[in-house]
Formats: C-alpha cells, sequence, structure tokens
C-alpha cells in the first residue's frame, strides 16, 4: 500500500505522519477501486503497521472502522477481507470512486474500446461448457523438474542483487541460441534475441516498434485476437486476409498497402493447418519488395505429439 507522505507538513512527523484516519481512507479508496477485490484477504495489520512504519493499533483503529462500515468482514481465526459484497459509498464526501478531470491518452482510450478476450464474458453464472483454449492439464506439466531447476539456480547465489539487462541475460540468450539451431534451424546471434515476459508483452513491443497510428497490418481471417488487438492498439488499420488450413492466402497481399502481417505459418491459428513453403516463400517476397514486416507467431513449436503405446 502507498500514502502519499506529505512534505510539506511544518509539524514534526512522528504523529502526524500516518494517522489511522489517512490509512482508513487509502484503503477504503483502494478497495473502491478494486486494488483489493471483494471476498480478498488483507493484509496482516501487524504486517501491514511494519510496511508502513506505523503503530499495530494505528492499523488496527482504521481496520475497525472499515469492518465497522461492512467494507472488511473478520471471523474469528481467519484473515480479514474484503466483503464479498461492497457498500454503496454516499455521494460527496465519502465517495470511494475515483472522479476527476483526468482523462487516459489516445492509446489508453483505445485500449478501453477493445474487447476483453482473454476473460470469459460476465454472463452471471458459470457456464455448463467452457469452451476456453489453452488451459492446460496440470498433470501435462513437469512440476518436479521445474522445481529441481528453480532451486539449483537459486542456489547460484550471485555477487550482487542488482538490475539485469533489459533484453535479458545473456548466458540464457546464448543458450537458446543454441537451441533455436538445433531445434529450429534458425541461425541468429545472442543479441538478437530478446527475452520477454510473455506472448502477449512481445506482441505489444513488435506492435508499438514497428507501427504507427494508421498505418494497416494484415491478420489472418480468422486469427489470433489478442495479436489483432495489441497491433490495433496502437492506432493501426487491421485489414483481414482470408486464411485456408493451410495459412494466409499471400496472393492477396500485393492490395493491402500494408506495413505489417501477423501469420502463424507453423501452425495456423485457429485453423491448425501449415503453410507451404512456397507460400512462405511469396510472403517474404511481398514483405523484402514492399518494405512490410513479416511477424511469425510461433506459438506452440514446442509441442511435440506423445504417442503412447497400449
Ligand atoms: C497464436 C497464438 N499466439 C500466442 C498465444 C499465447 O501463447 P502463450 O500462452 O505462450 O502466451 C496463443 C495461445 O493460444 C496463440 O494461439
Amino acid at each position: 500500500m502507498t500514502v502519499q507522505s506529505d512534505n510539506a507538513d511544518p509539524k514534526p512527523s512522528r504523529t502526524r505522519r500516518l494517522g489511522g484516519r489517512r490509512i482508513y481512507e487509502a484503503l477504503k479508496a483502494q478497495i473502491g477501486e478494486g486494488l483489493y477485490q471483494p471476498g480478498a484477504a488483507m493484509p496482516s495489520t501487524r504486517a501491514l503497521a511494519t510496511e508502513l512504519g506505523v503503530a499495530r493499533s494505528t492499523v488496527t483503529s482504521a481496520y475497525e472502522q472499515l469492518l465497522a462500515e461492512g467494507f472488511l468482514e473478520s471471523r474469528q481465526g481467519a484473515p480479514t477481507r474484503v466483503a464479498p459484497l461492497l457498500p454503496v459509498p454516499a455521494e460527496g464526501a465519502g465517495s470511494i470512486r475515483l472522479r476527476s478531470r483526468h482523462r487516459l491518452s489516445a492509446y489508453g482510450e483505445r485500449m478501453k474500446m477493445l474487447a476483453d478476450w482473454a476473460t470469459p464474458a460476465a454472463v452471471g453464472r458459470e457456464p455448463v461448457i467452457d469452451f476456453r483454449y489453452g488451459d492446460l492439464s496440470t498433470a501435462d506439466f513437469p512440476i518436479l523438474l521445474w522445481k529441481r531447476a528453480l532451486s539449483a539456480a537459486a542456489s547460484h547465489r550471485p555477487d550482487r542483487l542488482t538490475y539485469g539487462r533489459p533484453e535479458g541475460s545473456l548466458r540464457l540468450r546464448t543458450a537458446l541460441q543454441g537451441y533455436l539451431w538445433r531445434a529450429r534451424g534458425i541461425r541468429c546471434d545472442a543479441e538478437q534475441i530478446i527475452i520477454v515476459s510473455g506472448s502477449q508483452q512481445r506482441l505489444d513491443l513488435c506492435a508499438r516498434i514497428l507501427l504507427d497510428p494508421a498505418d494497416r497490418f494484415v491478420v489472418e481471417n480468422p486469427c489470433y485476437q489478442l495479436a489483432r488487438q495489441a497491433f490495433a492498439a496502437t492506432g493501426a488499420v487491421p485489414v483481414a486476409v482470408s486464411a485456408r488450413e493451410d495459412g494466409l492466402d499471400t496472393g492477396l497481399l500485393a492490395h493491402t498497402n500494408a506495413r505489417l502481417a501477423y501469420v502463424t505459418p507453423s501452425h495456423q491459428f485457429p485453423l491448425g493447418g501449415v503453410m507451404p513453403v512456397s507460400r512462405r516463400r511469396q510472403l517474404l517476397a511481398w514483405g523484402s519488395a514492399t518494405g512490410a514486416y513479416v511477424v511469425e507467431d510461433n506459438y506452440d513449436g514446442e509441442y511435440r505429439r506423445h504417442v503412447s503405446h497400449y
């Protein structure tokens, strides 16, 4: 939790520093803004008091006030939680909704307009059948190997805990360089590899580095919607080019006047086909001739079919 300190305060800080009232107000605002979700466990009063550098009783009094107003709930022996149904704030002074004249950037407004594909629609009840893809069975994840690798890595104590290179550790990138050569036949320098925290971050990076507002970009139709959104969020305009099972119809690219094409040639999403080499060459030839970027999303290239014999 962060609570602004008041540097302009002329009084000695100890008593004025963070009164229970300010902690109460900050927590109430944060609950209202969804930082603490309904039903979520609150930090213990001891932990929060240590974090804020105040007496535990100061935090306790803020919690008591929030309990009295119905924002928090507590049960003997259980952590204090945010109430599942929050009280409606009174209009005016006590309102917890952020009401301000601040406005989002054009980018922020575009993001708001884009539908939320990642989370299931709020239909008011649990769906009977969940058609979302991408939920993997935990039974298939090599959890023990993962744990072993994590603890082996953690046991190498570095000299200092400091910031690494923004593009990722050179050791990891060099290991990946070798892997890409062995597994995919890709020859590149370690400097050409960037480590990101997930597929959406890499799409967002490509989008912001390669596109300007009003540029046109090609997406396959049908395509992976979260990629389309990452590119559209820049203000660039999507041009849907039909894809068959074996990928994008490259014959249609010439008329798109696009600056970038986002493609899934190794495993078309969602149809599942593989683009033949002749059309991959056409795609690259189009990119070279027009100066357009070709962004390949090889999203499940690591999966190999395991054949079991019974
Ligand atoms: C085309 C495509 N790209 C990226 C992803 C996401 O990959 P990750 O789970 O590695 O973020 C998916 C997930 O289904 C996908 O279909």
